[in-house]
């Protein structure tokens, strides 16, 4: 059996990773890896694939930044020869990046298989490139994997047959379960003491030029109880840049590049508080036990608000200050059991995928 993965932008790695995994279990089962190039900095990419004990992908798209629909577009264009060249039996995509919902389209039109990894998440939210993505990529896919009861709920209400729809938990928790020991703290920040982890990259917060510089501005008055770390996101730093914020942040606010893997786990793991916007954070803060503040006004993954460690702060600027002074002043949280986040997501995956059909 001929499985076809593909991958584009930096949170798909860590959730295809432990699936190419567990797969190599099967001797019936060949894979192919295919990364479209959404994503190509090293280090947003290349660093990933190290630490992750990544493959080289057997085919880069390339196909780097564009707008929405050129990006989605020519991940279509390029993605199809390969298909049709490769013609697997499953093309496996992950979580809601447009590279997902690209290679998705183009195996479904083709009559290949399609596998849905982290499916069924929903934030209501259709302004996120994100929402539309998921919703899309659910449609067209023939077996949906999801990480939890909600994304169940959601496949069901918009016409999904039951028996597509599989809870195998969290494959990106499987990621983390197995690295986490070998995260440790870069000796960089080994003196960072009491510290804010934050980071921002969507285009909702970081494109609105006089709303970041009030992030910023927010980040750097904080920063005098707290030090606060913040690795930059390529389109983050781009705006930065643009809104002339470095005259409003201060030494104990650094902003930092993107960091790879394992250091920003440790990261993770060590912070007082996390900031973010990021879905995957508000994940892997819950599993940690660590408090998460999230600067939207909704999230695709309510269960980290009600069995995990996050509270939506919205945009509100006075909301984030408060609940940053509440946490900073409080021990930290404890890690959190959350069902079938267990570091076996990818492994029933790959029992279902697996089975001759
Ligand atoms: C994408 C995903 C988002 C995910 C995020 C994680 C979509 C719609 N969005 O957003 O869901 O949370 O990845 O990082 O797919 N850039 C670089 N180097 C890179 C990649 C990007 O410089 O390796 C810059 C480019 O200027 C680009 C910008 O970042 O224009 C945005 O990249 P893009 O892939 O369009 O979306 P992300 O914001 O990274």
């Amino acid at each position: 059996m001929h499985i076809l993965h593909v991958v584009g932008a930096r949170p798909n790695f860590m959730k295809c990773a432990p699936l190419l995994r567990a797969l190599r279990q099967f001797s019936q089962v060949r894979q192919t890896l295919v990364h479209t190039g959404q994503h190509y900095d090293a280090a947003m990419s290349d660093v990933f694939f190290r630490q992750l004990a990544m493959p080289p992908p057997d085919v880069n798209l390339a196909v780097g930044s564009a707008s929405q629909a050129q990006q989605t577009a020519e991940v279509m264009l390029r993605f199809e020869p390969v298909l049709l060249e490769r013609n697997p039996e499953w093309v496996v995509v992950y979580g809601d990046v447009n590279s997902t919902v690209a290679a998705a389209l183009v195996a479904c039109k083709l009559g290949i298989r399609v596998a849905h990894v982290e499916a069924g998440l929903r934030s209501r939210d259709r302004t996120m490139p994100e929402e539309i993505n998921r919703v899309l990529t659910d449609q067209v896919s023939d077996l949906l994997f999801t990480p939890s009861a909600d994304a169940d709920d959601n496949l069901r209400r918009e016409g999904i047959e039951t028996q597509r729809i599989h809870r195998v938990g969290n494959v990106m928790i499987d990621t983390l379960v197995r690295l986490i020991p070998q995260a440790a703290m870069p000796s960089e920040f080994a003196n960072a003491g009491r510290f804010v982890l934050a980071t921002l990259h969507r285009p909702a917060n970081v494109d609105d030029l006089p709303w970041l510089r009030e992030m910023l501005a927010t980040l750097t008055e904080v920063s005098r109880d707290a030090q606060v770390l913040f690795p930059v996101h390529p389109r983050t730093a781009k705006r930065l840049t643009e809104a002339n914020a470095a005259p409003i942040t201060n030494g104990r606010l650094r902003l930092l590049p993107p960091l790879p893997y394992l250091e920003f786990l440790a990261l993770q793991q060590n912070a007082q508080v996390v900031v973010t916007d990021s879905g995957g954070i508000q994940e892997e803060t819950s599993y940690l036990g660590v408090p998460c503040l999230t600067v939207r006004e909704n999230t695709e993954r309510p269960i980290t608000l009600t069995e995990g460690t996050n509270t939506l702060v919205g945009r509100d600027i006075p909301r984030l200050r408060q609940e940053l002074e509440r946490l900073l002043a409080q021990p930290r949280g404890t890690p959190r059991q959350i069902p079938l986040w267990d570091g076996h997501a990818a492994e029933r995956i790959a029992q279902i995928l697996a089975q001759p059909s």
